[in-house]
């Protein structure tokens, strides 16, 4: 293996690097000014951004873009390093503010060097002052079957985060939009039967009967993709792909943003959605989401909402375009929806072009959330794209 490394000559070597640097640098010129999806998008100091699976705070003139900082190679699907942040004023070139949130060296811990740490989320919580993570965590050596929420909070935005533990949300709580014949734990059988079926991520007739929320009453909810959103009012939501990833789930929480309030809903049981991503316009609620097909792209959905708490209608695919790129939603899944300051109903949905084999390379699709004659949004492909999209519409 050492020789095969070594034998790519010096001299060559040294030209390949000089050349990917010009060709950053060029693209970096390039790209100073507009949004360009799934190319590399350099940084302040020429490297391609590492925030993959990410969110953005607008927090006092300046947008704090967090996201998972993957390393190179299939090592870089669990985390090695933590949460790191980026600042911008323009939204088009990016500063590297370091690690926000690393993961922990000693084993014992929940976020130890190793477990698997997504789509990390930051809010501001203008009350206590506060700067608050969400994110997605699994357990070192435990696959995907952890499906634990982590937070984490600092007194700066870019931190440093002091994580402050993790748990499945919502223990002991009924969802509030179940029958009260469905509030019940699960009898020993349906236990016993539902322990001994295997949980595919996809369809099987055992979720027919509503058994996972139930099942996970005691213990709490499990909770994958996730997402924050925060209300007009202050109230802040967490989203997250719940019962073994058949139904999303929307949760309150507490005023402080820390936990969850005690009040939440099942949204489109059995339908399995994730990467949830939600904004508000004109009063009404939106939701992106993808299917469950792991790291590979699949078609987006939207839903709309009046109120938060539901009813939820399911408005398809909000793609517009070639099949085969609708079909995938510009080879993309979608992670958040970013406000534009100072602008009208102004959107970005943002969404990553996963490189599981090398982690790093991950690009960033971020397309300007677009509204029809009849008011609902859609997407549409464009190669490159400025903020001026959003004047004159
Ligand atoms: C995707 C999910 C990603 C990651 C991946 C692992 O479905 O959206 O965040 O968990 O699966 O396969």
């Amino acid at each position: 293996m050492i020789m095969k490394k070594f034998a790519y000559p010096i001299k060559a070597r040294i030209l390949a690097s000089a050349l990917s640097v010009a060709a950053i640098a060029v693209s970096a010129a390039e790209s100073g000014k507009s949004i360009v999806s799934g190319e590399l998008w350099p940084d302040d100091k020429g490297i391609h951004i590492n925030a993959h699976g990410g969110g953005v705070l607008f927090h006092q003139g300046v947008y704090y873009w967090f996201g998972e900082h993957k390393v190179a190679g299939g090592a870089g699907n669990t985390a090695q390093v933590g949460v790191g942040v980026y600042s911008s004023r323009d939204l088009c070139q990016w500063k590297n503010e370091g690690i926000a949130l690393g993961v922990d060296d000693d084993p014992k811990s929940d976020i130890a060097k190793g477990c698997i740490l997504e789509r990390p989320k930051v809010i501001h919580n203008a009350k206590t002052g506060k700067f608050i993570m969400w994110f997605h965590l699994e357990l070192k050596g435990q696959g995907y079957g952890a499906a634990r929420s982590g937070v984490a909070v600092a007194d700066q935005v870019t931190g440093p985060y002091r994580f402050l533990g993790s748990f499945r949300p919502n223990a002991g709580v009924w969802p509030s939009n179940v029958s009260d014949g469905m509030k019940k734990p699960l009898a020993p059988e349906e236990s016993d039967r539902l322990s001994k079926v295997a949980m595919p991520g996809n369809f099987v007739p055992e979720f027919a009967r509503d058994w996972v929320f139930r099942r996970d009453f005691a213990g709490g909810q499990m909770a994958r993709d996730m997402t924050l959103f925060v209300d007009d009012d202050g109230a802040a939501y967490h989203i997250y792909a719940s019962e073994e990833n058949s139904t999303l789930q929307i949760s309150r929480l507490s005023d402080d943003y820390l936990k969850p309030a005690g009040k939440y809903i099942r949204v489109f049981p059995l339908a399995f959605n994730e990467a949830p991503a939600m904004f508000k316009c004109r009063g009404k609620y939106y939701l992106f989401s993808s299917g469950c097909t792991g790291w590979a792209p699949n078609a987006a959905r939207l839903a709309v909402a009046d109120s938060i708490w539901g009813p939820w209608q399911a408005l398809g695919n909000p793609c517009s375009g070639p099949a085969d790129r609708i079909g995938k939603t510009f080879d993309s899944q979608s992670t958040f929806v970013l406000p534009v300051e100072g602008k009208k109903d102004a959107f970005i949905f943002m969404a990553d072009r996963w490189r599981p084999d090398n982690a790093i390379d991950g690009r960033y699709v971020w397309l300007p959330v677009r509204f029809g004659k009849d008011g609902r949004p859609f997407l549409e492909w464009m190669d490159r794209w400025d903020m001026d999209a959003f004047n004159n519409r």
